[in-house]
């Protein structure tokens, strides 16, 4: 792959990460000239394809592009079967490849059709959302979701590249980007402490350094635990007390803000058991502020998330999985966190 610089997830094989403005072009681009394969399906959505999705497959040899619609509601079995037959109409076969070009969404479900189609055909992340480009797009995991819960179905996919075009983000909804930077603090607050100085000094300026320090902690995360049996846990910083917000809210919370919120409360927590030095809430509250991230919610019953992370499927055996902070940048995992201890905190946060 053509790049000026990467960073490469050590997997089975292991691949690069691409992190660059115009990366489509000059990097995307580039690598499918070089290779032969009988189609290359570009899978995107309706927000996507009129903006960098039509002009990238009229670009690529042998292209085919499925759009499905835009929305989580859509990341279903339902749209996976649509883009099987979407596949077969358009000539794919075991040597063909599955691009994802988009957000998380996209990307989930791209690599579970690509993960699944003829038991399984090459894929390349393309994401062109914050939250995609230092998150989602890295590890792996790919699936959809079941009117049961968020991502019940799904595989471990690795993509042949991921190549994040961050000249797409100009188009990124500001409240996108914001939920890509809750995710980008996260990665600061669990393995990376220059990163949050960076971020309180320089905001989230400039865009091609934050998100290849976030991408960073994420791959040193997925290469030591590519199967999530232990150190990925960490990444969890703020989601299970976030998951419970988006859900009390049906969802009125988007993801990022959510785990903005709760991030402030595994701090808050954290200073209150005396795990962490005492400023470390503080610390953390005034980067969400920096960031233009919420660190309160209003309404919403304590109790009532308390109810929710019971149900969170990350809670193992009924015991309490929370990631918190001994200092910025060392995650712990603590099981024994009580109700009462849980409930106060949130009442803390609340308005
Ligand atoms: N596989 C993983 O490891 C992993 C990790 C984190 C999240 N996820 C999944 O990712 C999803 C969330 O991803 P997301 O936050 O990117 O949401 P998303 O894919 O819904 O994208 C958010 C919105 O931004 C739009 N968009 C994306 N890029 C754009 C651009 N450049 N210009 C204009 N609009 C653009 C999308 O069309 C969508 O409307 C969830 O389904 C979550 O489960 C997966
Ligand atoms: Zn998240």
């Amino acid at each position: 792959m053509v790049h000026a610089n990467h960073l490469t997830v050590q997997s089975d094989p292991p691949y690069p990460v691409v992190i660059q403005p115009g990366a489509l072009a000059d990097a995307l681009l580039p690598f499918f000239a070089a290779r032969d394969f009988s189609r290359v399906a570009v899978i995107t959505n309706t927000t996507i394809a009129p903006l960098y999705g039509d002009a990238l497959a009229d670009q690529l040899p042998n292209s085919l592009l499925i759009t499905v619609p835009d929305g989580e509601q859509y990341k279903t079995l339902d749209t996976i079967r649509e883009i099987y037959t979407r596949l077969l109409d358009g000539g794919a076969d075991r040597s063909s490849v599955v691009i994802g070009l988009g957000g998380g969404v996209i990307g989930d479900m791209a690599g579970f059709a690509a993960a699944t189609f003829m038991r399984g055909v090459a894929f390349v992340q393309a994401p062109t959302s914050l939250l995609a480009m230092v998150d989602a797009s890295i590890g792996g995991k790919v699936g959809v979701d079941l009117p049961q819960g968020k991502n019940l179905v799904g595989a471990f996919k690795d993509p042949l590249a991921v190549v994040a075009d961050t000249a797409a983000l100009k188009t990124l909804p500001d409240v996108e980007f914001r939920c890509g930077l809750a995710e980008i603090l996260k990665a600061a607050l669990i393995g990376d402490p220059p990163l949050l100085d960076h971020l309180m000094q320089h905001g989230p300026q400039p865009v091609e350094h934050i998100i290849e320090r976030a991408a960073a902690v994420k791959i040193k995360i997925v290469e030591q635990d590519r199967l999530e049996h232990g150190p990925r846990a960490f990444l969890n910083l703020g989601h299970t007390f976030g998951h419970a917000l988006e859900q009390v809210s049906n969802y009125t919370w988007k993801h990022g803000q959510a785990v903005a919120v709760g991030m402030a409360a595994a701090v808050r927590l954290s200073e209150r058991r005396e795990l962490c030095p005492s400023g470390t809430a503080r610390t953390v509250e005034h980067a969400l502020a920096k960031l233009d991230l919420p660190t309160r919610y209003t309404g919403i019953d304590p109790a009532r998330l308390w109810d929710a992370m019971r149900h969170d499927k990350k809670w193992r055996d009924g015991a309490a999985t929370f990631v918190l902070l001994a200092d910025i940048g060392q995650p712990v995992i603590v099981r024994d966190v009580t109700r009462a201890e849980a409930v106060d905190v949130l009442e803390s946060l609340r308005e």
